[in-house]
């Protein structure tokens, strides 16, 4: 297990967050709810286990390297840490400790070897993708909910993720002085790990808190299918479209115009929340 205690980095900590002030009766019978944040806390506390391979991939940058280990990779596992607190603080019935091992046991086997992309600015235009993903599905959660406890957590987190995608977007532009990728390829880029959002970690992650709560039900991909179109449902309305374009069209140095044209298509196209299932994408992991 990790020690949320050795946090370090971010601008708050777990003791920040008032999870006694927690309005239960608000989340407790939020199906939909519970299982996106039990699975996410899964997947933000797993981090450090598939990033180490970005981190070797940079090691010759050292501010770059330094940042990853001592910084990023902390804040991501702390986000795990405070969503597993929130979880077990709103649904206090659920196992998380053993629910989370039949996830590591099913998951960890598959997330060896990161998948990266071919060149270092193409790399970093990736990890602009994850953090958009993320900072704008904090966003969601934030806006959306009636909860205090859950609405400052995930402003929080999402506040993270944006400073994330702000960090690796200043190394994107680096890398990209210096090996100039074709506006294509990181096209191709942000497009291919877009559809790689919303892959194997969320189904494992789906699958292990639902056999957690119903240990007498044969999980079916139904099942997973059914959670999916509930999210399907949330982000309809109040998935933030707008952040996610405007923080993906960035790499791509488009300019105002070609940009504001290129929105509709690109929002339609990148709703990752309403894409693949698991199984149909085939995509190796999506990284929160
Ligand atoms: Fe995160
Ligand atoms: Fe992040």
């Amino acid at each position: 297990m990790r020690h949320p205690g050795s946090m370090g980095g971010a601008s708050w900590s777990m003791e920040d967050i008032p999870y006694a002030e927690l309005a239960r009766e608000r989340v407790r019978d939020d199906r939909r709810l519970f299982y996106l944040l039990a699975s996410a806390s899964f997947i933000e506390i797993t981090s450090d286990l598939y990033t180490q391979n970005l981190v070797e991939y940079f090691r010759h940058d050292r501010e770059i390297a330094e940042w990853l280990e001592r910084v990023w990779q902390k804040e991501e596992v702390q986000h795990g840490a405070a969503l597993r607190r929130y979880v077990e603080t709103a649904w206090p019935d659920f196992n998380w400790e053993a629910a989370y091992r039949d996830f590591l046991a099913a998951y960890a086997p598959l997330c060896t070897v990161d998948q990266l992309a071919a060149t270092r600015a193409l790399e970093m235009a990736a990890r602009c993708v994850v953090e958009t993903g993320t900072a704008t599905f904090y966003r969601m959660l934030s806006e959306r909910t009636r909860e205090p406890v859950l609405k400052q957590l995930a402003a929080r987190i999402s506040a993270d993720e944006v400073r994330h995608y702000k960090h690796f977007y200043r190394w994107f532009l680096r890398y990209q002085a210096i090996e100039r990728p074709s506006r294509a390829s990181v096209l191709r880029t942000l497009w291919n790990r877009a559809a790689e959002i919303d892959a194997e970690d969320a189904f494992f992650a789906f699958k292990a808190v639902f056999l957690a709560r119903n240990p007498d039900a044969n999980f079916r991909k139904e099942d997973y299918d059914a959670y999916r179109k509930a999210i399907v449902q949330l982000a309809r309305h109040h998935y933030p479209y707008g952040m996610m374009v405007k923080m993906l069209l960035k790499p791509l140095g488009l300019n105002a115009v070609v940009s504001r044209l290129m929105l509709p298509a690109i929002a339609s196209a990148l709703r990752f929340l309403t894409r693949h299932t698991a199984r149909d994408s085939g995509a190796l992991t999506s990284r929160l």
